[in-house]
């Protein structure tokens, strides 16, 4: 695909922002330039490479698209905030639920009620308020390969698969660290002294919540895997797994609840062993640790009334299950 890995061996952190810093100043010039800002460690490297290179010419958003977890918002926003760095929220949550509206084909959603809304859309209506001519984004190495290897369509690759943002959205996309993996870019987080609560953050998929909801995208249906993702997140921040989430399914099943018929939904939990997320196995977690977590979800997310555990590898699996 023509771009060639740095791996963490191989990276010498300091001097990998300095070069980019330089590059970013290069490319962007005397415009303005726009970033994506989600908060993980990826737009989060590429948020403070833009900072360092460009101060005020980097207009930084936080996408409110409604698919994001509990209190995530202004939590990102706070981070930043006491780094130095302004970053604006944009609600756009309504534009993303009207586009997901009635899909249930996981590629369809991606592409058609993620990838589209947040580039022909959302992008292409910040980049003409504020005259930005370039969006700076944290596409990582893994992203584009698996993309174009046809497993994922993951919602921020482009030129890997043909496509030319410059012609399909008119604007420049950026890409700073998409020779890194995630332990290089952690390493680069870490080089420029973003807190490990950013450097150290398990990943998230840029369609967030969208990517564990099997069947319909809706207001209410995120409202149920939020819960219970806070639930998950909750029970297992010091498991010291790569990864761990719920996912709400699409088929229902009978349960009984006060000696009653109760034909409810399903939530399944996994947390995975990886590095890179490009393979992966389930983290073998204590059984009173699922059990507990049946317990709490059944009883503190309204609607649940089963909860199951992952235990298959990737592959075939795949970390996210949309
Ligand atoms: P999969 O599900 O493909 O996930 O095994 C591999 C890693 O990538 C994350 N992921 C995404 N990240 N946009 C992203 O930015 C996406 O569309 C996307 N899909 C999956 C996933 O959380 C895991 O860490």
């Amino acid at each position: 695909m023509g771009i060639e890995e740095i791996t963490p061996e191989a990276l010498d952190a300091a001097e990998f922002v300095a070069e980019q810093v330089e590059a970013i100043k290069e490319a962007v010039g005397d415009q303005i330039a726009i970033s994506a800002l989600s908060g993980g460690v990826d737009s989060s490297v590429v948020t403070m490479l833009g900072h360092k290179a460009l101060g005020e010419q980097l207009k930084s958003y936080f996408i409110q698209n409604g698919l994001m977890r509990e209190d995530e918002p202004e939590q990102v926003v706070g981070w930043f905030a006491d780094l130095g760095v302004e970053v604006e929220i944009v609600d756009a949550q309504g534009k993303f639920f009207a586009a997901l509206k009635g899909i249930t084909d996981p590629e369809e959603k991606r592409e058609k009620g993620i990838t589209q809304v947040f580039y022909r859309d959302v992008f292409a209506e910040l980049v003409r308020q504020s005259g930005a001519r370039v969006l700076l984004q944290g596409t990582n190495y893994t992203d584009g390969e698996e993309t174009a290897a046809g497993v994922k369509r993951q919602h921020n690759v482009f030129e890997q698969i043909g496509i030319d943002p410059e012609e399909a959205f008119g604007y420049k996309v950026l890409e700073p660290i998409v020779q890194l993996r995630k332990p290089a870019v952690r390493a680069v987080a870490r080089a420029l002294g973003l807190p490990k609560e950013i450097s150290e953050r398990p990943p998230f998929p840029g369609p967030a919540l969208c990517a564990r909801v099997i069947g319909e995208v809706t207001p209410e249906r995120v409202a149920t895997v939020r819960k219970a993702t806070r639930i998950v997140e909750e029970e297992l921040k010091h498991s010291g797994a790569f990864q761990y989430m719920a996912i709400l399914h699409d088929d229902m099943v009978t349960g009984i609840r006060n000696g009653e018929r109760d034909f409810g939904q399903q939530i399944e939990v996994r947390c995975w062993e990886s590095t890179d997320a490009v393979s992966g196995t389930p983290t073998n977690l204590p059984f009173e640790k699922l059990t507990r977590l049946a317990e709490r979800i059944t009883t503190e997310v309204p609607g649940v009334v089963s909860v199951t555990y992952n235990i298959t590898p990737k592959p075939p699996s795949c970390i996210e299950a949309v």
